[in-house]
């Protein structure tokens, strides 16, 4: 009890601080007796937007934080049937989706409470292709196979193509899960071109345009959001030099460099990182012609220097974690490569959680 006043009153003491409000001892004192009597507090609104925000601006792999506080939070603390969530999270797509021009968005679930069920999303995204393992080889995200697997024990059956969107599914306490399929209207894909290579079109290849984390805990002041969905947009690295690339994803590297004609018999003629390029030069092409938000991540490293140079300027110490920080293609060419930070985490923050099957 009290480690939570001990959280709380640091978050409370922030908040005052930053947005220059009079009466933090009252708001404190309200704090210390609902939790003494409820072994919990709840955050005002504008407490849990600023608290939204603080917990971006402190995750310490991110490099999209130059934008932290033009996150906009949906206050869903109301929501307590399944069928509620589902209409949140349709309103969170639509809203943060905007036709392509994406902007930051999180939903936030009523925080955990004694003698109240949890809500949790046992999505990673909100959007996410299905995997299957199929005699020997895979169809779609392996990243995906046992959620995947899930969905079909709760009665989903998915298409078995590569790109059989997940539904969203709610858990609520201890209660048998419920699932809903994806409204496609509500869904933005880019179909991935090359702007040099014809044929690349034809490899009939694709990504969703919003990557909205729902599986992390929000942690605001000590009170625990479990479900919180989030997202910003992409950088073009984590589909062309992730998602798409890795062995152990959709592995596209060997058909990208074949059809590019490279010599792939040797490492040394570095097929892998022309094909590499190639891929990650048809998903910006791709997403810009079709006017949905992207980063490359040379601009997205200099939208990190100005997120650490206006922090500066606030007196605030940057913490982060270098090894996520750098990009994964051609990491020397930016500054973060050079520099070395501090992987501390402050306690207001989104973090993994267990899952809950
Ligand atoms: N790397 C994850 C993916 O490829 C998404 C993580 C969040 N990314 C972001 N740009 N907000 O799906």
């Amino acid at each position: 009890m009290n480690d939570l006043y001990n959280e709380a009153k640091a978050f409370i003491e922030q908040y005052y601080v930053e947005n220059e409000k009079d009466g933090v001892e009252e708001r404190l004192s309200g704090v210390k007796e609902e939790i003494n009597a409820h072994g919990t507090y709840t955050h005002t609104y504008d407490e849990l937007v600023f608290g939204a925000k603080l917990a971006w601006r402190n995750s310490n792999r991110c490099i999209g934080r130059l934008f932290w506080n033009s996150l906009h939070v949906f206050d869903e603390r109301e929501a307590s049937t399944e069928e509620d969530v589902f209409n949140a999270l349709e309103r969170h797509l639509e809203f943060a989706s905007n036709e392509g021009r994406i902007r930051p968005t999180i939903t936030v679930f009523r925080p955990s409470k004694p003698g109240e069920p949890d809500i949790r999303l046992w999505n990673h995204q909100l959007l996410r292709y299905a995997g299957y393992k199929e005699d020997g080889g895979y169809i779609g995200d392996p990243h995906s196979i046992d959620f995947t697997k899930k969905c079909e024990e709760l009665g989903w059956s998915g298409k078995k193509t590569d790109f059989d969107l997940l539904p969203f599914v709610v858990g609520i306490g201890d209660n048998e899960p419920k699932w809903k399929s994806i409204k496609e209207e509500l869904v933005l894909e880019v179909e991935l071109r090359h702007p040099d290579f014809p044929w690349f079109g034809d490899l009939g290849l694709k990504w969703y345009g919003v990557p909205i984390i729902s599986d992390m805990e929000l942690k605001i002041g000590g009170i625990s959001y479990k479900a919180a969905p989030f997202n910003g947009w992409y950088m073009e690295t984590e589909m062309g030099a992730r998602n798409l690339a890795d062995v152990e994803r959709y592995n596209l590297l060997p058909k990208v460099a074949s059809c590019m004609g490279l010599d792939t018999s040797r490492a040394s003629t570095l097929w892998k990182d022309k094909a590499l390029i190639e891929l990650n030069i048809a998903v910006l092409h791709s997403f810009k012609e079709d006017g949905v938000s992207v980063v490359d991540h040379h601009t997205a490293a200099q939208q990190f220097r100005l997120f650490e140079d206006n922090e500066e300027r606030a007196g605030r110490e940057v913490t982060g974690d270098w090894t996520w920080l750098i990009p994964p293609v051609s990491p020397a060419t930016t500054h973060i490569f050079h520099k070395a930070y501090d992987n501390t985490w402050k306690s207001t923050n989104y973090f993994y959680q267990d899952k809950p099957y």
